[in-house]
């Protein structure tokens, strides 16, 4: 194979080490410069993006992310349907978790009471007579002769559950209207319920005070 004078291959085989190196570094060094101002500028642009991009982060997770509550967050929570409101205990369940903790000792399980000491609940037009009666039979308490069912009762008093001096129990209102609608649809009784407003406003426009008797009680319709 003959040697041609323009063979590229002939200066490469002339170069040396020293050669080689001077050539790339002239190479390398022209684009540096040229590039320069380009790769400076490129951390300014990345930290201005990515601060906007935390600044937009936070402000979106503080308006959205509803403070990460449990309540928001439970994976397990029930569909709610409606708007979101206070969660209120049932006033069934806690009417009856209210019964069973005090009331059942003196008017029994059954809502049947204890023959000649302490009158029945179950059927009783007390009970299931106006509220106005009833929720302050329990706010406020009842003494002396009452006739339930055609019994007269009167040998025991029935205590005062109100937030009133010398109450020795303190239910709040919703706790009270609760164990009344209970009462009330219990044992076959069918009165309607009893909300906590309604127990509020007769505390408020009775004030405070103990012990009923019958016939305050029926002068209230
Ligand atoms: C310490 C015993 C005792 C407890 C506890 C008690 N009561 Fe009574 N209750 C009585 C007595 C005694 C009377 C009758 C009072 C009288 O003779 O003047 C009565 C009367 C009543 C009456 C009117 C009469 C009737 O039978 O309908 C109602 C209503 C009533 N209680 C509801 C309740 C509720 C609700 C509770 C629980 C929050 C409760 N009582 C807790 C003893 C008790």
């Amino acid at each position: 194979m003959s040697e041609q004078p323009n063979d590229p291959r002939l200066d490469q085989a002339k170069a040396s080490d020293g050669s080689v190196l001077d050539a790339h570094e002239t190479a390398l060094s022209r684009q540096h410069a040229a590039d320069g101002a380009r790769y400076r500028l490129l951390p300014i642009g990345i930290l201005f993006t990515l601060s906007g991009l935390i600044l937009f982060a936070g402000t979106y997770l503080n308006r959205y992310a509803g403070h990460y509550s449990a309540r928001i967050f439970n994976e397990n929570a029930k569909p709610s349907t409606g708007a979101v409101v206070a969660v209120k205990a049932d006033p069934i369940a806690l009417g009856k978790t209210q019964f069973n903790a005090v009331c059942i000792t003196c008017h029994q399980a059954n809502g049947q009471g204890i023959a000649g000491i302490y009158p029945p609940l179950a059927g009783s037009e007390w009970v299931n007579g106006p509220s106005a009666r009833v929720i302050r039979i329990v706010l406020y308490g009842l003494k002396g002769t009452v006739n339930v069912e055609g019994h007269a009762y009167g040998a025991a008093a029935m205590p005062v559950f109100g937030q009133v001096a010398g109450s020795a129990y303190n239910w709040n209102d919703e706790k009270i209207a609760a164990v009344l609608t209970y009462v009330r649809q219990e044992w076959g009784n069918k009165a309607g319920p009893i909300t906590a407003d309604e127990v509020a406003a007769v505390h408020k426009a009775v004030g405070d005070r103990k012990e009923e008797s019958e016939t305050e009680l029926l002068d209230l319709k």
